[in-house]
């Protein structure tokens, strides 16, 4: 920088005693690619501005007479405007490519609430009629049973448990859409509390399983409760039914990155994932296990990935296939460090 710094002055005090002496235009003109030069080469105006500051009084040195300083002045004002324009023009430049940005992002923002809404009330319309098949198919089994045949009911129930996961499909896009949708609230959430409470919760649900949780404790964080409780439910639930095949599992929560960011993280010795499919993990009902070794619809992590971009954050995983998984995540700047948490404090346990 100094170096381009050194050859706009030397260009700069060339121009000036040539425009001084009459050159005109052409002067002028040069004057007008040094501007530019210094925006490619990144020199700042308020460099430019002491470039000319300092050939200028090089030049009112030589000065012979009062009225040779103003005239100096007068042309040097006007080559230093000359030299200023590519800036001005940059500047309206990058006012106009703000603006036009700043409409692209309404119109995506307004775009985006629409589809939202969209998805919402279809997701909500479909609710009746489902209701109606199921309702219906329900009606038959029961007030004709003795004349249809194994087959007829077999149908039938296939029917009926079609409604059932097609309604749990509708609940997982309705709870996906109502993530975002409702506000945020940021308080001081202790996640090891919830995650004790989510672990016993497991632990009551199915007592014949041998888990052992391991939990940092004082693990807090800066974000919204009720949807920091989605994501360390589904995050703990999955770890806990992907390690249901193996007969002694492990699941741990902690957090690293004590200096800077906080990472978040749940890890399992279970199942795992093959990390060629590991974009697919967060896009909504994508699922890397079939249901007949694990029941599940693929909301889940959709879900969790939502609500952590919601607080600005990121999450990833890691796995590798019966060697267990493990699920990172920030809650971003606000949700970094927190170990304040006396006030507001929420969390299970
Ligand atoms: N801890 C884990 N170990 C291995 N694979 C996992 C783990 N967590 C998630 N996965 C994989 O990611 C997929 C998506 O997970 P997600 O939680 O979204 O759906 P799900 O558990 O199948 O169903 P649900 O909607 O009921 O949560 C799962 O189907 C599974 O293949
Ligand atoms: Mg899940």
């Amino acid at each position: 920088m100094a170096g381009s710094s050194d050859e706009l002055e030397q260009a700069y005090r060339l121009t000036l005693q040539d425009y001084l002496e009459g050159a005109g235009e052409a002067a002028l003109s040069r004057a007008y690619e040094i501007g530019r030069k210094a925006i490619v080469d990144k020199v700042a105006l308020l460099d430019l501005a002491a470039i000319h500051h300092q050939v200028l009084v090089e030049t009112l040195e030589g000065a012979r007479s009062r009225r040779d300083v103003a005239g100096a002045i007068r042309l040097a004002a006007d080559l230093f405007t000359e030299c200023l324009s590519p800036f001005e023009m940059t500047h309206r430049g990058f006012q106009e490519a703000n603006a036009t940005l700043m409409r692209v992002n309404e119109a995506l923002a307004a775009a985006n609430m629409e589809l939202e809404a969209f998805s919402y009330s279809v997701s909500h319309d479909l609710r009746a009629p489902l209701r109606s098949i199921n309702g219906f198919s329900q009606a038959i089994m029961e007030d004709y049973a003795d004349r249809l045949d194994d087959q007829g009911k077999e149908y039938f129930s296939r029917i009926m448990a079609a409604c059932n996961r097609m309604s749990q499909l509708i609940d997982g896009l309705l709870g996906l859409a109502r993530i975002t949708r409702s506000e945020m609230h940021r308080v001081a959430v202790n996640l090891s509390a919830m995650a004790w409470t989510i672990a016993s919760d497991l632990k009551q649900a199915e007592p014949e399983r041998h888990v052992d949780f391991t939990i940092m404790d004082d693990v807090y964080a800066w974000g919204d409760a009720r949807l920091l409780q989605v994501v360390m439910e589904n995050l703990l639930g999955n770890a806990w039914k992907y390690t249901a095949r193996h007969e002694h599992a492990r699941i741990e929560f902690g957090a690293t990155g004590d200096d800077g960011e906080r990472v978040y993280f749940v890890r399992d010795d279970g199942a795992g994932f093959d990390m060629a499919y590991v974009d697919k993990l967060f896009t909504p009902f994508s699922r890397l296990h079939g249901s007949s070794e694990f029941e599940g619809i693929g909301i889940g992590l959709a879900t969790v990935s939502r609500i952590i971009h919601r607080h600005s954050g990121t999450i990833w995983a890691e796995g590798a296939v019966e060697k267990g998984a493990t699920f990172y995540f920030t809650l971003g700047s606000a949700g970094g460090r927190c170990d304040d948490s006396e006030d507001d404090s929420a969390g299970g346990g």
